[in-house]
């Protein structure tokens, strides 16, 4: 039997169908399970009975190592920006690659990038790189503490910013998410509902000259795709622009909105921006940039905060994340955007004929299904991840679209109407199988 109230479990029928066409990703996972914990090494992409190994990956398909053809509507949780192995991206790499990339001396592909970014977002003067949107966002906490000399962070109930202890605390909802985060995190952190500006106001005015920053996803990600509401975001940068707290956006998701970020399309300007997943062309990156004061922290001779990494900004990187930014030029974004409204309004058409409730949130090209009638606005009347989003998944998979096990997808510029038709198709005979 299912157990509707356990988030991991789904339906004997999928579970059953779903080893039957994956043998070789069974044979692999078991594999796996005597090497790696779980047999995976990055929790997300873990899932029962066991995660499909994919073989290949091109434009907007996935190969299998059990012969199927998916469309990834995954993307890498939205890193995929040009689909898979873009031939430009993949060239540009592989030429850098060839000319030396683990080199201990700067090189000009990451002037490139820089200069790149730094004309893209009105907001970013200075830039530093780093491997990873955890490091991306712990730099930038990082550099509000030694701005204000405080150790208080505030964030919103249900934002993600990675792995790093501070930012694990209240992401899916309550304090520190595990054992490994210590409970002297939970002591700095205070959490605020995303779109209540009211609370926002008041948790500035009870606590604000305690707090080194407020760091916040312009949209909600992983706590449920969602859009901030009118005079949100003016709001956070109000109250944090009084008590003169730095403000982070953390855009390693809702970068791919607009040329410069969400914070061009919803016309709000922070301290620090948080970059990563997209920006480095398919390999690991993060980077933090911002006003020239808060970044001259980094500054080598005159800076209070040592930031080093073996790979920040090795070449081969660098010029993948150009390469990929230079692609990804106003007219395709505009294109991916459309593409996103779009389906959205299908997804949302489809899901009113089908007997529970469903919502569809996010903007441009993110979507997250809730079985729920709404309103979503903030992560507790989210249900991304609740049952039965994992059938969800199963099912879409068994129609040949991969989501996100949570019923979180994007698109990518590598898809044209006919795909994205494909996913809208493949949602309405999944719903069917869950009704
Ligand atoms: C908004 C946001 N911030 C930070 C991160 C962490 O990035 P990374 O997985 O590269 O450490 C993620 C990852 O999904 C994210 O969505």
């Amino acid at each position: 039997m299912t157990d509707p109230t356990d988030e991991t479990s789904i339906p004997p029928q999928f579970e059953r169908a779903y080893e039957c066409e994956t043998p070789q990703s069974r044979a692999l996972a078991d594999r796996a399970r005597s090497v790696m914990p779980g047999g995976d090494t990055r929790s997300v992409t873990y899932h029962r009975p066991y995660p499909s190994y994919v073989e290949s990956a091109s434009g907007a398909w996935l190969q299998t190592v059990d012969g199927e053809t998916l469309l990834d509507a995954l993307n890498n949780y939205t890193q995929g920006v040009l689909g898979h192995a873009p031939e430009p991206v993949t060239e540009a790499v592989c030429a850098r690659f060839r000319a030396g990339n683990g080199i201990a001396a700067p090189t000009e592909p990451a002037v490139e990038l820089a200069e790149h970014l730094v004309d893209r977002v009105p907001s970013i003067q200075q830039i530093r790189f780093c491997n990873s949107g955890t490091e991306a966002t712990m730099n930038a906490v990082r550099a509000a503490m030694a701005w204000t000399g405080e150790e208080r962070i505030c964030k919103i109930d249900g934002g993600y910013h990675g792995t790093h202890d501070v930012v694990e605390v209240g992401v899916a909802g309550g304090g520190r998410e595990h054992k490994g985060i210590p409970r002297t995190a939970e002591r700095r952190v205070q959490t605020v509902t995303y779109n209540d500006p009211e609370q926002l106001k008041a948790t500035f005015e009870a606590v604000g000259d305690e707090l080194a920053c407020l760091i916040l996803e312009p949209i909600l990600g992983v706590g449920g795709m969602i859009p901030p509401t009118d005079g949100f975001l003016q709001t956070a940068r109000d109250v944090t622009a009084d008590a003169d707290v730095p403000l982070i956006f953390d855009e390693v998701m809702s970068f791919r909105l607009a040329p410069g970020g969400a914070q061009e399309r919803y016309g709000i300007e922070p301290d620090l921006t948080a970059l990563g997943k997209l920006i480095g062309g398919g390999l690991p990156i993060g980077a933090v940039g911002g006003s020239e004061p808060l970044m001259e922290q980094f500054h080598p001779e005159t800076g209070a905060i040592d930031h080093s990494g073996t790979f920040n900004a090795n070449p081969a990187t660098m010029t993948g994340g150009l390469t990929t930014l230079e692609e990804l030029d106003a007219s395709s974004i505009k294109e991916l955007n459309r593409r996103g409204d779009w389906l959205r309004e299908r997804l949302q058409q489809i899901g009113d004929e089908f007997q529970q409730p469903v919502t569809i949130t996010g903007e441009g090209s993110l979507f997250q299904v809730h079985f729920t009638d709404g309103p979503i606005r903030n992560r507790r009347s989210s249900t991304a991840g609740d049952p039965p989003s994992k059938t969800l998944f199963h099912a879409m998979r068994r129609e040949g679209v991969v989501i996100a096990p949570r019923a979180m997808g994007n698109l990518s510029t590598a898809m044209d109407d006919d795909d994205v038709e494909a996913i809208a198709t493949a949602f309405r005979r999944a719903l069917e199988t869950l009704d």
